[in-house]
């Protein structure tokens, strides 16, 4: 969007025209660390010199126009619904407008206000398929600055993916806080299995990815697709949270333990060789030493190749943050010490079987050596080899011989 109005990007943030600030809100700290970050580009702005300085994000929704307020030289807030506004927005603060929109907007308007995005990447993009959230776990504020649960048009999303086909992309990543929710609500949208098989039949598209999946809307249907759509990545992200049914009632998650596990079981028999990753929150109010060690004997159940761990952070307005936060932070901390010394032994036993193995990588770009290019293979874990530009763009098979914690090495 910036593009289009004559901005581009840049290194240098002392003598650039614009600085914005994305910011997240999902852990605590964010606003602290926002408002630091704040001051300190302040003093790019001295001297009357004209900066645009723009805050977007969910920290922006959760603050409005108080930073407007708070910090004279801020001059633009965008909120999470509000995005469609930045042009105009940018247009009058170079006239020196100060603004900021946070208004949340109906459903039935916001159809046709999904931004595409236009990632790094020429070869991997990200595709909204939804926003939002109706969730409402205990913990969690992305319901409060995301807003409510959104499906896109069909014909949009199939549409934006024929476009990239047509640019050369050659792998999409579904986006959604839920995307295994998506149609649900509306009715007359296909579901999320059948959108898959409508994005697999679109020619030039090799690889289709998705995240996040809710683990109790993992449907049979969508777990069939990883039976019979050969696009579909070997890889999926189902975060489990805990797993301790005590700690997931407490959370509101809707699945038990067993369930979940019973949804992995049936993607694993669908796709043997399928990895997961997932997400886990230690230290939540009431958590015991008990009900940490099921969250840890979950992992040795499922052995994620990868695994996001969070310490919990009580976020105003969540109904987990009327609960005591009763854990002593050195607990919180050894429990997410043992965790990640787990993960990282999984992540190693799971990696080494690769190494002799032939893997077909989409090569992105350069490696992280000199003569090396760097891509990802269907499961979803990076691989560097020796390799020219020449291959960027194509899906090279490369026998992997080393296994790291963060990547693999190959050869063609
Ligand atoms: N505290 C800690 N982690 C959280 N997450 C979401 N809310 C919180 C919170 N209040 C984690 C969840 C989620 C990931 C994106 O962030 O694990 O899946
Ligand atoms: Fe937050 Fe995800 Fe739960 Fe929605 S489903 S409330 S985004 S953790």
């Amino acid at each position: 969007m910036l593009a289009d109005l004559g901005y581009a990007p840049t290194n240098n943030p002392a003598a650039s025209d614009m600085i914005l600030l994305n910011t997240c809100s999902v852990r605590g700290g964010a606003e602290e660390k926002v408002y630091r970050r704040l001051a300190n580009l302040r003093i790019y702005k001295r001297d009357g010199k004209k900066q645009i300085i723009a805050v977007g994000g969910c920290v922006a929704q959760q603050e409005g126009d108080g930073l407007l307020r708070k910090l004279p030289y801020v001059d633009l807030v965008i909120g999470t619904h509000n995005l469609h506004l930045l042009p105009e927005m940018v247009r009058g603060a170079e006239q020196g407008e100060r603004r900021s929109e946070t208004t949340f907007i109906d459903n039935d308007q916001r159809l046709d206000l999904f931004p595409a995005i236009k990632g790094e990447s020429r070869l991997s993009r990200f595709v909204t398929v939804m926003q939002g959230c109706d969730n409402f776990c205990s913990y969690c504020i992305v319901p409060y600055v995301r807003g409510r649960e959104i499906s896109r048009r069909s014909a949009d999303v199939l549409a934006e993916v024929r476009q990239l086909a047509n640019e050369g992309v050659r792998e999409v990543i579904l986006l959604g806080q839920n995307v295994n929710s998506y149609g649900l609500k509306t009715g007359h949208e296909p579901s999320f299995a059948d959108l898959i098989r409508l994005v697999a039949e679109i020619d030039g598209i090799d690889r289709i990815r998705f995240t996040t999946s809710h683990p109790k809307d993992m449907s049979d249907e969508l777990i069939s697709c990883f039976g019979d759509v050969p696009k579909l990545s070997s890889q999926i992200h189902l975060p489990a949270q805990s797993g301790s049914n005590s700690v997931l009632t407490l959370m509101g998650r809707g699945y038990t333990r067993e369930s979940y596990l019973d949804k992995v079981r049936k993607l694993r028999a669908m796709r043997p060789d399928i990895v997961f990753t997932g997400d886990i929150i230690v230290g939540f109010p009431g958590e015991t030493d008990v009900d940490f060690e099921q969250t840890l004997s979950l992992m040795e159940e499922i052995r994620y190749i990868d695994l996001f761990s969070f310490v919990y952070s009580p976020r105003p307005g969540t109904k987990a943050a009327e609960l005591p936060d009763d854990q002593p932070r050195a607990v919180k901390m050894a429990r997410l010490d043992r965790l990640m010394e787990l993960q990282r032994r999984h992540t190693r036993e799971l990696s080494q079987p690769y190494i002799g193995s032939t893997m077909s990588v989409l090569v992105e770009g350069e490696g992280k050596l000199p003569g090396q290019v760097s891509g990802k293979a269907d499961i979803g874990r990076i691989v560097n080899f020796s390799g020219d530009s020449s291959l960027v763009g194509l899906f090279v098979d490369v026998k992997i011989i080393k296994a790291y914690p963060n990547s693999l090495l190959g050869e063609r």
